[in-house]
């Protein structure tokens, strides 16, 4: 008999395709996300579950899911994950890091420009019929990205590639992390690594790439953003929580710092609604990995993360 998997999300026809070749399949189709009651009635009897950042495995979910044996994330996060509860009930857990490195600090370059540029808020203007005069002098005023500063708040992979991409800029690239990158990392990207309140009080934007967890939370809260130039812009395409979006939406609406992008918040897909009215703050719907080839891969490696655990290998993403 197949084993049983759950395809919490809708995913790529392919993915679906090739998992039935091998396991009972239940795919949600249709999108709608299953919380809850729902979602532990379709985990009932799974051998795996294959989930993204928004669904929320926790300890008295999984403990109603005896059948259980490997949550695949699609994300190299895994914080939607109780991971000791898994580990405590013999599941094992798995991300897809490295395969979107690239993809997300493509969007995180694209929020820092949008945002330092106004491109969003010009890009209403003209749609709105409101450009009735060729040209201003005094339209738009933005602030500079070359030759600015640019601090990274977590060098990981992601804020690394971040890093590299801030050279065609001739900007200045200082970090901060837990533990420092060796030298020739260092030297490599260019990067300096320095003190947080430094970072925050030197940088023109500061990019947030920490992952969250109970020690992130609110990493980026008031008393950081008030250290911030009010010429500043803050990114943040790591994950809700990691910055204090009710202190960032004051600073924002109060002209403490000149701007913010975001494709993350905390309790997604709800935002504090200030952002929406906010002009000076450019927000996407969490798409830091979302180009097509990306999330493929991303799904093909979580693909073969839950079909090595559930055929008695390791799996090449163990997470516990
Ligand atoms: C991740 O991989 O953790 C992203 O946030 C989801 O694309």
């Amino acid at each position: 008999m197949k084993k049983k998997v759950v395809i919490v999300r809708g995913v790529f026809p392919e993915v679906v395709a090739a998992l039935a070749e091998r396991f009972e399949v239940e795919h949600n189709a249709a999108d709608r996300p299953w919380v809850g009651e729902e979602l532990a009635a379709r985990l009932a009897g799974a051998a795996g579950a294959m989930t993204t950042v928004m669904d929320r495995l926790d300890a008295p979910l999984l403990e109603r899911c005896p059948a259980l044996r490997v949550v695949s994330n699609i994300a190299v996060g895994y914080n939607n994950v109780d991971v000791g509860a898994c580990t405590r009930l013999g599941i094992r857990v798995t991300n897809t890091p490295g395969v979107l490195d690239d993809t997300t600090a493509d969007l995180t370059w694209a929020l820092l420009m949008a945002a330092a540029r106004r491109i969003a808020e010009a890009d209403a203007y003209v749609r709105r019929g409101d450009w009735k005069i060729a040209f201003g002098v005094q339209y738009f005023l933005g602030q500079d990205v070359h030759h600015a500063t640019l601090g990274i708040v977590g060098m990981g992979r992601i804020g690394q590639a971040v890093a590299r991409r801030a050279r065609g800029f001739d900007m200045k690239v200082v970090y901060h992390n837990r533990t420092r990158l060796p030298e020739a990392d260092e030297r490599g990207l260019q990067a300096t690594w320095v003190e947080r309140d430094r970072l925050f009080a030197e940088s023109d934007f500061v990019v947030v790439m920490a992952p969250y967890s109970a020690a992130t939370h609110h990493l980026v809260g008031a008393a950081e953003i008030a250290k911030m130039k009010p010429t500043a812009i803050l990114v943040n395409s790591a994950r809700g929580g990691v910055v204090d979006d009710a202190a960032l939406a004051f600073a924002l609406a109060h002209g403490r710092i000149a701007g913010a992008g975001l494709d993350v918040f905390e309790g997604e897909p709800a935002l504090d609604p200030r952002y929406a009215t906010l002009p000076n703050v450019v927000l996407t719907p969490h798409i830091g990995s979302a180009s097509r080839a990306t999330r493929l891969t991303m799904c093909r490696l979580a693909m073969e993360n839950l079909t090595a655990v559930l055929e008695g290998r390791e799996p090449p993403n163990p997470v516990n």
